[in-house]
């Protein structure tokens, strides 16, 4: 009886409260942000922002490539004002395509460290995860692995999971891997960790520590925020895999370059059409506000200082990050991807 009366009550205050909040919050405009990343995170971002600012977010979402050919397609009529996706060298080709332009932000260059920027102020990263080296923690620590470039030894023989070569992030740690150590150490490289492997190249990055403790992979390599992501489980099973898998985040000696990071990031469109709004939001992704839900939500590590991480993050411990280049890593991907799947890893 008296649900009868509560339920049509709190749909009335409910309302009321709606349209207040509609009212404190006039419309303020709109921008279109087109992103390749489907996260339900980003939309509690995206909500934040509108909450905050009255002006409302117009998601078109897809793979990189296919948005950045959109935009070029659309031409000066693009609606697209702010571009995000994931991947240095795709923010690169972006900018390299004609599609994007120097936001020009006070607020992005102070708040961002440079070697999270584009030189050019063309994008810049929202958020980062590292590239590391897993392994059991039953067995220990597996002796002699502290750099990428440790997992072409031969004492490794059989031990090895990794994703396909031909996806971005072995793509562009691939690049990096060129940067640092060349053409001819990078084909050597690749090989000895092609005649490493335990099985064929196969599944996305979880399934290659999930492998792990049923004993086919004893090194697995992985981004952080998909193991945090099983600490963070409300499933047991899940936190007791987390609890089982050891990270080394690689390259972390003096004078070495620290661990690969791959990173997200945002650009303003070059034919924005709502130019002003979408700094704003450019802005408030550099916000606290907007990097903790970005940090906590997707287990992925901030950009900026003074944002705390999520405790299964933290919990795997520091790093010192590989500045990233974006245009290098662009110009490597090609021969970086040629290199990996000629030495063996398909
Ligand atoms: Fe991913």
């Amino acid at each position: 009886m008296l649900r009868r009366f509560l339920l049509p009550g709190l749909a009335a205050l409910a309302l009321a409260l709606g349209l207040a909040l509609a009212q404190a919050q006039p419309n303020r405009g709109e921008i279109a942000v087109y992103s390749a990343r489907h996260y339900d995170t980003d939309r509690r971002l995206y909500d934040a922002f509108t909450r905050e600012t009255g002006i409302r977010i117009r998601l078109i979402e897809g793979d990189a490539d296919q948005l950045i050919e959109r935009i070029r397609n659309e031409g000066a009529n693009s609606p697209a004002d702010v571009l995000i996706t994931v991947d240095a060298a795709r923010l690169a080709r972006a900018k390299e395509a004609g599609v994007t332009q120097p936001h020009g932000s006070a607020a992005v260059q102070s708040r961002i460290p440079a070697g999270l920027q584009d030189p050019q102020g063309h994008w810049f990263a929202v958020s980062q995860r590292a590239r590391v080296i897993m392994f059991d923690r039953q067995a220990g620590p597996p002796a002699g692995l502290a750099r990428y470039e440790d997992l072409a030894d031969p004492r490794f023989r059989g031990q090895i999971c990794v994703r396909a070569a031909n996806h971005p992030y072995n793509v562009s740690l691939g690049a990096s891997i060129l940067a640092a150590d060349g053409p001819a150490a990078t084909e050597a490289w690749a090989r000895g960790v092609a005649q490493n492997l335990a099985r064929p190249p196969q599944g996305g990055d979880r399934d290659q520590f999930r492998a792990i403790p049923p004993g086919q992979c004893r090194i697995a390599i992985s981004n952080t925020y998909y193991l945090a992501a099983f600490g963070a489980s409300e499933n047991a099973a899940d936190r007791e895999l987390f609890n089982r898998i050891g990270v080394i985040f690689p390259n972390q000696g003096a004078g070495d370059r620290g661990a690969h990071v791959n990173v997200s990031g945002a650009a303003l469109v070059r034919t924005a059409p709502n130019r002003e709004n979408a700094l704003r939001f450019l802005d408030y992704l550099t916000t606290p506000q907007a990097q903790e839900i970005l940090a906590l939500g997707n287990m992925e590590y901030p950009v900026v200082e003074g944002v705390a991480l999520h405790p299964a993050l933290a919990a795997m411990g520091s790093f010192r990050a590989e500045p990233i280049n974006g245009d290098r890593l662009a110009a490597n991907a090609a021969e970086a991807l040629r290199i990996l799947q000629r030495a063996g890893w398909r």
